[in-house]
Formats: C-alpha cells, structure tokens, sequence
C-alpha cells in the first residue's frame, strides 16, 4: 500500500460542485474521499452513484449511524457497492453493531466509532459517563473497541492517541482510523478538534488510516498540503517498523 493510500480525505463541502472540484484537485494524492452528514444531505445517494460511476472512485461512507437495532440494520442493507469504509456508533449497542448478511455482501468493511475526538474527559463526565471511563478516555475506547470487534465490525475510529493501545489489544488485522490530525504546519481557526495528533505521530503510534480534512482543504495549496501529509505517513511506517 502506498503512503498516501492511507489518507482519507472528508469532502466536507455543502454541494456536488464544490466535492467535484475537490476530488479533481485531489485524487492521485489522497487513497479514500469521505462522504459525511453535510453532503449527503445535500445530495443523497445520487451523489454516491455519482462517484462510483463518473468519479470511479471508491468512497468511506461516514455517516456514523445511531439508533435502535432494526434501523441501523435497514441502513447498512442499503449501503451500495463502492463503499468501502462505514460507520456505526460503539455507543449505538452490541445488537445495531451486528452487521446483517446483506451488508457484507456489498463488501463494506464496517467501523465502530468509539468516543469522538472533539470530547475531552469533562464531556464525557458531564454526559453522565462514569469518572473511571471518562477521566480514562484510552480505557473507554478500549472497552468500545472490544464491543465493536465482539459484534463483528472490522475495526474502529479513534483518536491517535488511543490507536497503540487498540492496536496492541486487538492485533494487526483489526483496522484503526484516527480523524483528529493535526500537522504541526497547519493551522484551523476555531478549529473544534480535542484529542490530536500529527499525521506521523498517529501512524507510528499504529493508526492503518488517518482522516485529514481542513489542514489540507483550508491550505493555500492543497495538494501540496495532502503530499506533505503523506511523506509524514511514510515516515510513520519507517519509524514503527523500525526500518
Ligand atoms: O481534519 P478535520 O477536523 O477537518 O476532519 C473533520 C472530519 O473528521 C469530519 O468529516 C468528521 O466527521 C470526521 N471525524 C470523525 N470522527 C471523529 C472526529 C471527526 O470521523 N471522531
């Protein structure tokens, strides 16, 4: 897998024109486009078929369902061929994470999404969560993690700083990918992200994929931006492999 495979870039963008213009810029310098809430409500399923039959491109449908059982399990069904990535909430419980028959057979490669990088310890604590697990978010994560994998989910998002200890606990072939990244060059105004990393910090630290919207969107020169990103994924993979 190249370095810049394992970029995923969010076209987190209002309209079709503007993730067009995107996916031209950005296609040979990134692995995986997502599709989050704000375009698919904008644009709905149209815009996945858009992709996969005009774009060719493959997509991580990022849509981070929540809710009962059955409703989930009608969503996943539905989930086209052409995504290879989606996202379920840990928090959703053991049941909605269950992925139907059905939705391994369009071959996604389903997420569980364990604790949002934007909360800190005292969210997580104001929300009711217990002192033991909120003031311990690597702890919290690991017991989602362990939820997501007993159910069956081919892996989880978290934060870089949680991706070693998922990865020691769960092994290689369970996937972790760390949104919340944070090259040391780049900066985002009233940027909302919390529990950051470098894009080489989160690789070595075991991350197989990292999230990089806004440093490379909001950059004078995203390309230039993404390239940056990956020869920082390079030396991740040097560094952790010890090469
Ligand atoms: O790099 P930037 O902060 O712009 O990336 C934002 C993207 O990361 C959004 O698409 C958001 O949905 C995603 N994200 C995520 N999981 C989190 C935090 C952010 O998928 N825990």
């Amino acid at each position: 897998m190249q370095p810049r495979e394992r970029l995923i870039f969010p076209l987190d963008v209002p309209h079709k024109s503007a993730a067009e213009r995107l996916i031209a810029l950005l296609k040979d310098h990134v692995g995986l486009f997502k599709v989050g809430l704000e375009l698919f409500v904008a644009e709905g399923p149209a815009f996945l078929q858009f992709l996969t039959a005009t774009a060719r491109v493959e997509y991580f449908l990022d849509l981070k369902f929540h809710d009962i059982p059955a409703t989930v399990r009608g969503a996943l069904a539905r989930i086209q061929a052409g995504a290879r990535l989606a996202t379920v909430h840990v928090d959703t419980g053991r049941e909605s994470l269950n992925p139907a028959p059905e939705v391994r057979g369009s071959g996604v490669k389903l997420l569980g999404v364990t604790a949002l990088t934007h909360l800190t310890a005292d969210d997580m604590e104001a929300m009711g969560l217990a002192r033991e697990y909120a003031r311990d978010l690597p702890k919290l994560v690991l017991l989602r993690a362990g939820i997501a994998r007993a159910a069956g989910c081919d892996g989880v998002v978290c934060a870089g700083t949680e991706a070693g200890a998922v990865k020691a606990a769960f092994g290689p072939e369970f996937l972790v990918v760390c949104p919340g990244i944070r090259p040391a060059w780049a900066a985002v105004p009233g940027d909302d992200q919390r529990r950051i990393m470098t894009p080489y910090e989160a690789i070595k630290a075991g991350a197989d994929y990292i999230v990089v919207g806004r440093p490379i969107r909001l950059a004078p020169d995203p390309v230039d931006a993404a390239d940056k990103v990956a020869a920082e994924i390079e030396q991740g993979l040097k560094d952790r492999s010890g090469a």
